[in-house]
């Protein structure tokens, strides 16, 4: 099978970059955490707490991106960022890597945030020397499918009726980041 590379950058980085920056969880920004277990709660029936975010946050080989609005929603030289609207983790063993969790705030998803934490993950593990990224997806949620289609990501299995609570299939989905 072809290995699969990143897709280009969005011709909008540069604007996006002014408005939402990405940058790596501090350890020990609890904080941070219970912003993003705030975002849990509000897209996910069973939401992370923040101490299995922290656990998770700070286990050997974790890494945890957050995605931060500047707070005059314009960003520009010298602007802050404290709005946190959106997050993901991945957990690496040598080199493959697992996403284990990525959520964008609801009033804030489809403005690329999904894409660009995404984008950012894949170019930090690239340069960790990650070769293959997994993750698994439920089949019904077409949203994250399409951010992962067009982040680079191809669908290797199925595990059928694998989300208990709903029965749904969950998609088996991989990507192998290329050098950029
Ligand atoms: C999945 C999720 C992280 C996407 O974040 P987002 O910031 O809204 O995504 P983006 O704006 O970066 O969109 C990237 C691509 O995803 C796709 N996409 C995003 N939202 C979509 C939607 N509601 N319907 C269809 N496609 C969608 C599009 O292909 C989009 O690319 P485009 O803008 O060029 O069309 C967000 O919907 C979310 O937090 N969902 C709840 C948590 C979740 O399901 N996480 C994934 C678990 S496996």
């Amino acid at each position: 099978m072809p290995s699969t590379s990143l897709p280009v950058t969005r011709p909008n980085a540069a604007e996006a970059d002014a408005v939402v920056r990405i940058r790596e969880l501090s350890p020990g920004g609890m904080d941070v955490v219970a912003r993003l277990a705030a975002i849990e709660r509000t897209v996910w029936t069973r939401p992370w707490s923040a101490a299995q975010l922290a656990a998770s946050g700070n286990a050997p080989g974790a890494l945890t991106l957050v995605a931060e609005a500047a707070d005059n929603g314009g960003g520009g030289a010298g602007g802050a960022f404290s709005a946190v609207v959106g997050f993901a983790v991945f957990q690496v063993a040598a080199d493959e890597a697992e996403l284990l969790r990525i959520a964008v705030h609801p009033s804030r998803q489809q403005q690329g945030i999904g894409w660009r934490l995404l984008e950012a993950g894949l170019r930090q593990l690239q340069r960790q020397g990650v070769r293959r990224v997994f993750l698994e997806v439920a089949r019904d949620n077409r949203a994250a499918i399409a951010l992962y289609h067009g982040s680079g990501f191809r669908e290797t299995g199925v595990r059928k009726s694998y989300y208990e609570a709903s029965g749904t299939d969950a998609l088996l989905m991989c990507c192998e980041p290329a050098a950029v």
